[in-house]
């Protein structure tokens, strides 16, 4: 580190506050404070503000139907089309604009003017309808980040047909509860992707995933990896080029879809084992990503923005795909990793694109500081007006690294708090209004209510930790789990609920996370309060992970626990115990590796897996997972008067954290 960088690195970890840059504030979407509480004036009328954002078919007569909660409705009576919303009305004014980037692993790149991404999903949206794809049948994807993904996202979303994209790097286990739950008789799949160079084959995985789903599926395969990989291709499997070719010139009317109609379902985990078919609708969701993008990511449809997340997870969809497209702006696509083939990549493709905005994980940015300040420091960055993060927390050093050495301290941040059910930006601050504090991501979005309660509902004072619940709905939220409205309210609503009301219109929105409410307000998210672990801002069930563990041979029981980690935010940590005559030792832990392997994906694979006689229990049989926690992280152990076998945990510890 140079003399430089020390005295400015020790001058900004003394700074707790930072303004936003005034050449920020004077462009702005949004930088008057006022909206605040205009918004809360005037809710939930505020929010035609989002659904004017949009181009409706017919309007919408009632801005929140909120008769039946908590299945609430917004803009009922309105219909319109996502991807009339993301293609065709832009197409008079900048046709010709670049609406996807796309920039391929080998170096490659693929431009699609919104011209050119109206028509691929036109003929592809033909394509799907001559292979029987009718309005409301759910489309699978399984498939990396190629171009395809969102052209068949919007191809599915013009006909009506509800998409459901599974995660690639998801195992084929993962794709058949997923394609099982949903009824979901299409995929649309993928031969292979490029991963440091080498090409990845994905098709047998996806054939095994479908091998185990109980009714016919219908297939059509992206050819990604041309010559490097040849695989045979059955009767029902169609390939993408040839389906799109067959259709070349063909254009499909955006079928009308009301406002309420599902547009998508997004499987994410929760604390059982089943993951949770989240069910997001066409007005409320791309109303809400819309003005989340417009007022949060500041985009106008000059800009180059890039997020770089996965279109697998929610963050793609919603900021990728559906925000960013509504509002005619250039979205750059990156299917590569941010270290190959070197640790500058992402500032290369910055630089290379005068990209404007960059919108990135906590994890990513502890990667890069790891590698460096010369990766970044070797580029002109000078293009990037706004940086933003999301799926964690970000601790302070690296918000103030990201600041410094990304955004030349020119930049705002947005520390963004969401989720999968919220379908777009919750808490953060305006990026053009609000003061930011690293660590702290905000106050609410204006309109949205959040409060920080305690157990018993009540709101904490200033100061203080508890559960951060939404006490009023807004339009981008989940309006059920895919046919399954009893546990919607139980896994949402009904438990957290004011004390003892059995009363709807009492219920409030619980997203499982805990928070501290800061003495401005400000609100800082400590993270989940349920068995889910964020493993690099991805989201992953410990009851998932337990099931994959004690399907493998030789495994009685097993308990998971996320342990802190330096890039990874939090890493799985395994117990586990044998079962009678099962041996301990290296090939049951390879077992126990590749049994969540294939269960869920390398990203679920545990760090370490610890064999132990016995699990932490309280008297009622419940194993402990906080103990478990504390041995990971080799913290002081926590309280074990509560239970049945308290020397066990002592034994733990000592097998773990000897030296
Ligand atoms: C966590 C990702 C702290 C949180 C968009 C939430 C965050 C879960 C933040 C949702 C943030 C997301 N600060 N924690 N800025 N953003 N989280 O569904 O625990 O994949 O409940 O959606 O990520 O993860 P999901």
């Amino acid at each position: 580190m140079s003399d430089d960088t020390a005295e400015l690195e020790a001058r900004l970890a003394a700074q707790d506050s930072f303004e936003p840059p005034s050449s920020f504030v004077e462009q702005a979407n949004a930088s008057d404070p006022a909206i605040y509480d205009e918004f809360e004036a005037e809710w939930p009328e505020c929010w035609r503000a989002a659904a004017d954002l949009l181009d409706w078919e017919s309007p919408y007569d009632t801005v929140l139907d909120d008769s039946n909660p908590p299945f609430y409705e917004w803009f009922t009576g309105g219909s319109l089309n996502a991807s009339a919303n993301c293609l065709d009305r832009h197409l008079d004014e900048r046709g010709s604009s670049v609406a996807i980037e796309w920039i391929g692993e080998l170096g490659e790149t693929r431009t699609y003017t919104y011209e050119a991404l109206h028509r691929e999903v036109n003929e592809f949206a033909a394509g799907l309808r001559s292979l029987g794809v009718e309005e409301d049948d759910v489309v699978t994807m399984y498939m990396p980040m190629v171009p395809e993904l969102p052209i068949a996202m919007l191809a599915c979303a013009r006909i009506g047909a509800p998409h459901s994209v599974v995660f690639a790097g998801f195992s084929a286990e993962a794709l058949t509860t997923r394609m099982e739950s949903a009824g979901s008789e299409y995929l649309i799949t993928c031969d292979g992707y490029y991963r440091r160079g080498d090409p990845l084959e994905h098709k047998g995985k996806s054939d095994d995933g479908v091998a185990g789903v109980d009714h016919d599926v219908t297939s059509v395969v992206v050819d990604r990896l041309e010559d490097a990989y040849d695989h045979p291709m059955a009767d029902d499997e169609h390939d993408y080029d040839e389906l799109v070719a067959d259709h070349a010139g063909e254009t499909v009317a955006p079928v009308s879809r009301d406002a309420e109609d599902m547009l998508f379902l997004m499987y994410t985990s929760g604390t059982t084992g089943q993951p949770k078919g989240v069910k997001h609708t066409t007005g409320g969701y791309l109303a809400w990503t819309s003005w989340t993008s417009q007022n949060v990511l500041d985009i106008t449809p000059e800009d180059t923005y890039w997020c770089s997340a996965d279109i697998g997870w929610i963050t793609g969809h919603s900021y990728i795909v559906y925000g960013p497209l509504a509002l005619g702006t250039t979205s750059v696509m990156y299917e590569g990793t941010p270290d190959y083939p070197e640790k500058d990549r992402l500032w290369e493709i910055v630089e290379e694109y005068s990209v404007t905005q960059l919108y990135t994980a906590p994890t990513a940015i502890r990667a890069f500081m790891k590698w460096g300040e010369e990766y970044p420091a070797g580029h002109d960055l000078s293009s990037l007006r706004l940086l933003g993060t999301v799926g964690e927390p970000i601790n302070p050093r690296a918000w103030k690294w990201y600041y410094t050495h990304i955004g030349n301290e020119a930049c705002p941040i947005i520390d963004t708090w969401w989720q999968t059910e919220t379908g777009g930006m919750m808490v953060t601050t305006l990026p053009g209004v609000g003061t930011m504090k690293p660590g702290s991501a905000g106050p609410p979005l204006p309109g949205v209510d959040v409060e920080i309660v305690d157990v018993s509902g009540e709101p904490v004072e200033a100061g203080q930790a508890g559960y951060l619940t939404v006490q009023k709905p807004w339009p981008g939220m989940l309006r059920t789990l895919y046919q399954n409205d009893e546990r919607f309210i139980e896994e949402y609503w009904a438990e957290y609920s004011d004390v003892d009301s059995d009363d709807p219109d009492d219920w409030v929105y619980f997203p499982e996370d805990g928070a501290k409410l800061d003495e401005d307000g400000y609100i800082t998210v400590l993270g989940r309060v349920d068995d889910v672990i964020n493993v690099s801002g991805h989201r992953l069930g410990t009851m998932e992970i337990e099931s994959a563990i004690v399907g493998v041979e030789g495994v009685a029981e097993a308990a998971v626990v996320g342990g802190n980690h330096d890039v990874k935010g939090q890493a799985v940590y395994a117990y586990a115990i044998t079962e009678e005559g099962a041996e301990e030792g290296k090939e049951l832990e390879s077992a126990i590796i590749s049994g969540v392997e294939d269960a869920i994906g390398p990203i679920a694979r545990p760090e370490a897996v610890v064999f132990t006689p016995e699990l932490p229990k309280t008297r009622s049989g419940k194993i402990m997972r906080r103990l478990l926690e504390d041995i990971a992280n080799d913290d002081e152990l926590g309280n074990t008067s509560t239970l049945r076998n308290p020397e066990v945990v002592e034994a733990i510890d000592q097998k773990v954290n000897a030296d």
